[in-house]
């Protein structure tokens, strides 16, 4: 049983390598001839809009899912009808766009920032009178790792931004001094069976997540943050994964934004709960019965960003599981995690400010 995905970076990569002891098969299609996931499975080489790819890609597995949001929904829509299609394309569609997905949140009645879509410098004018400041600008569509992005402290600041982004549509929210980060992260089958994972604690820098803490946080965020995936799931009769990224203030949860895949928050799963991300989402695009998601202790995720640390010194840190993505360095660029199981929170947490000292000086946990 092959599947198919669109995309194969990273995310790419440990969907097939978490595939294969369930026998499955992968046929992937990215236009980077040395795209992560090539190193593990067959790609089809070329642009993701590729009519003529999408089609053999589709014909050749059983089910298509895709590794990146920004995939362009019409190209898959043509696909429809020839195979099945998961996470859903109305899914897909909605987290594109930065103004649907907070409009998603509104009608689902899951708390969100103030928003404001600007479209030209009248509604710039317009959204600094009713929103104020501090604020984030963010392009509305094709932002990840904090890219697309300026933080509004002044009206000066404002056009700034407005000279940087403004030739694209974009979306103007208020600034959250969140007490911290969470996400949530969830798995529905086309039967209906549902598996929410721990929540996680989140720590950002530049824009980039850095660090990742499971499970986090009071039961009540956990209830809270499951019940509003739970809504979207259920609105979209979602098939695979699902993330919601959340600001946590004053004990509320504030959706940010959602990703229709596995989530770079999840890849502590891998090492620290009983079924990956990755193992559930194929689960669940293939209607097969979902695995646990029950912790196998108290997990730190790391992310290597930029460069790689020496191989050696993290492998002798014992009991450090490495993942490099094997992609060639750049400043900024994901090139690999590492994760950290412990028996108790304080010694994950321990353990997660050594590594953090040694692989990412300067971000602290709070
Ligand atoms: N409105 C906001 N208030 C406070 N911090 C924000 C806001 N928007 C974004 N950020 C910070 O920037 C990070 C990245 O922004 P996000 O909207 O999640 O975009 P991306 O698609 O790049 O992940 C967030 O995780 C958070 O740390
Ligand atoms: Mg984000």
């Amino acid at each position: 049983m092959t599947v198919g995905i669109v995309g194969a970076g990273q995310l790419g990569r440990m969907l097939a390598l978490a595939g294969y002891p369930l026998g499955l098969d992968f046929l992937l299609l990215d236009p980077a001839p040395d795209a992560p996931a090539g190193r593990v499975a067959p790609v089809l080489h070329g642009p993701f809009t590729d009519a003529k790819l999408l089609n053999e890609l589709s014909q050749r597995s059983e089910v298509v899912t895709f590794d990146w949001e920004n995939i362009s929904v019409d190209a898959l829509r043509a696909l429809k009808g020839e195979t099945r299609i998961s996470p859903p394309i109305p899914a897909l569609a909605a987290a594109q766009d930065r103004v649907s997905e907070k409009k998603l949140f509104e009608r689902l009645k899951i708390p969100t920032t103030r928003w404001h879509a600007v479209g030209s410098r009248t509604q710039l004018t317009r959204a600094l009178r009713e929103i104020g400041l501090p604020a984030v600008i963010k392009t509305r569509r094709l932002g990840y790792d904090g890219k697309g992005q300026a933080v509004v402290r002044t009206p000066e600041d404002a056009e700034r931004a407005w000279e940087q982004l403004g030739k694209a549509p974009l979306l103007y929210e208020e600034m959250i001094p969140f007490d911290c980060e969470v996400s949530i992260i969830g798995a529905r089958s086309p039967r209906g069976e549902i598996a929410v994972y721990p929540l996680n604690g989140n720590v950002h820098s530049e824009g980039i997540l850095r660090l990742t803490r499971a499970p986090y946080g009071p039961p009540r965020w956990q209830r809270l943050a499951a019940s509003y995936l739970e809504r979207v799931l259920a609105h979209f009769r979602y098939t695979g994964i699902l993330t919601i990224e959340f600001f946590v203030r004053g004990g509320k949860l504030i959706a940010n934004e959602m990703a229709p895949r596995v989530h770079n928050s999840g890849h502590w799963t891998i090492e620290g709960a009983v079924t990956s991300q990755f193992e559930n989402h194929l689960r669940a695009i293939l209607d097969l019965p979902l695995g646990s998601t029950r912790p196998r202790g108290f997990s730190a995720m790391i992310n290597l960003i930029g460069t790689l640390p020496d191989r050696d010194t993290i492998l002798a840190a014992g009991e450090v599981h490495l993942h490099d993505y094997g992609k060639s360095p750049r400043p900024g660029r994901k090139l690999g995690h590492c994760t950290v199981v412990e028996g108790t929170a304080a010694a994950r947490d321990r353990r997660a400010r050594r590594l953090l000292a040694q692989l990412a000086p300067g971000v602290a946990i709070p």
